[in-house]
């Protein structure tokens, strides 16, 4: 039987994303009492810091009667330099899913391709496919299908960017990007995502009449070395009061957090009442029980 993993939204594809989205929708407002992952493991792998996608995966195989083990580069021999398709190899033997967040999608990609159980984007350099769930769900809860919608980028052209822009072309909604010069999105998945994405020269015309403005940290794991330049390249662009007075009058603001007060968004916007970010990062734990319930339940399949 092909392993099903989830590395990104295309792994899913537009119905699967529907049906998650819709199941997260349904259990978050009543929770199912079964417990189909009893005596089930998944491996949590973190190169990266985390602590939404460590409690959400964590709390969520509990909640579904399944177990949790974070695995860390000190901890394990992981750090020590085993090859990755032996460490796949050897916890797919004992586990019955994996989740990894780590540097480099291509590793991601390496350790799916040797692991016989499913393998799970906790974030990579590239993509942060397990967010959008959580982004889509929550603007499904609050506005409804999100085809056909605006939806503004302001920021950095990073995995999560990248992960828009996949939703974009999968699910039916425009997508404008804002980035300074030098910082835009990967080219090859700009060129894929077709009509559905516009590169905007400026924050303001990325946001004119949005029905969502979406941002993220300046700097991304990894990023940190070129964090003082980043400051300066990025100063037109932050989300504060003046650019969501240019969205839509009933524009939400998305931010998958950590956040910057006073950098990448003010203080008046993640605190104000446009900002859906607590239901947005409750929504990782709710989308996640569905997307494991999809790839470790084969019934639910
Ligand atoms: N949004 C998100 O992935 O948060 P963590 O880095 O805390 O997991
Ligand atoms: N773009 C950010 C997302 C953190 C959840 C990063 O990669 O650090």
């Amino acid at each position: 039987m092909t392993v099903r993993h989830f590395l990104s939204l295309d792994d899913l594809g537009r119905s699967g994303i529907h049906a998650v989205i819709d199941a997260a929708i349904a259990a978050k407002r009543q929770p199912a009492n079964d417990r189909p992952l009893v005596g089930q493991t998944l491996a949590m792998v973190f190169e990266k810091a985390s602590t939404r996608t460590r409690v959400s995966f964590e709390a969520g195989m509990t909640r579904l009667g399944g177990h949790a083990i974070f695995l860390s580069p000190g901890d394990t021999q992981i750090g020590r330099g085993e090859p990755v398709a032996d460490t796949a190899r050897v916890l797919s033997g004992m586990c019955d899913a994996v989740m990894i967040r780590n540097h480099s999608h291509t590793v991601l990609e390496q350790f799916a391709a040797h692991s016989r159980v499913p393998v799970i984007n906790g974030l990579t350099d590239r993509l942060h496919p397990c967010q959008l769930l959580a982004d889509l769900q929550t603007y499904v809860e609050h506005r409804g299908d999100i085809a056909g919608r605006t939806v503004a980028w302001i920021g950095d052209g990073n995995n999560m960017c990248h992960s828009y822009i996949n939703a974009a072309r999968l699910l039916g909604f425009d997508l404008r990007v804002a980035t300074p010069n030098g910082y835009g999105p990967d080219a090859d998945i700009v060129a894929r995502g077709g009509d559905r994405v516009t590169l905007c020269d400026s924050a303001h015309s990325a946001a004119d009449g949005a029905d969502l403005v979406v941002t993220d940290v300046w700097a991304s794991m990894g990023d940190e070395d070129s964090q003082a330049a980043r400051l300066a390249a990025f100063a037109d662009f932050q989300v504060n009061d003046a650019l969501m007075d240019c969205a839509a009058d009933n524009a939400l603001f998305m931010h998958c957090l950590p956040a910057h007060r006073g950098e990448e968004v003010s203080a008046a916007v993640i605190d104000g009442p446009a900002s859906v970010v607590w239901d947005e990062a409750e929504n990782r734990l709710h989308a996640q029980m569905a997307l494991l319930r999809e790839l470790m339940v084969p019934a639910a399949s």
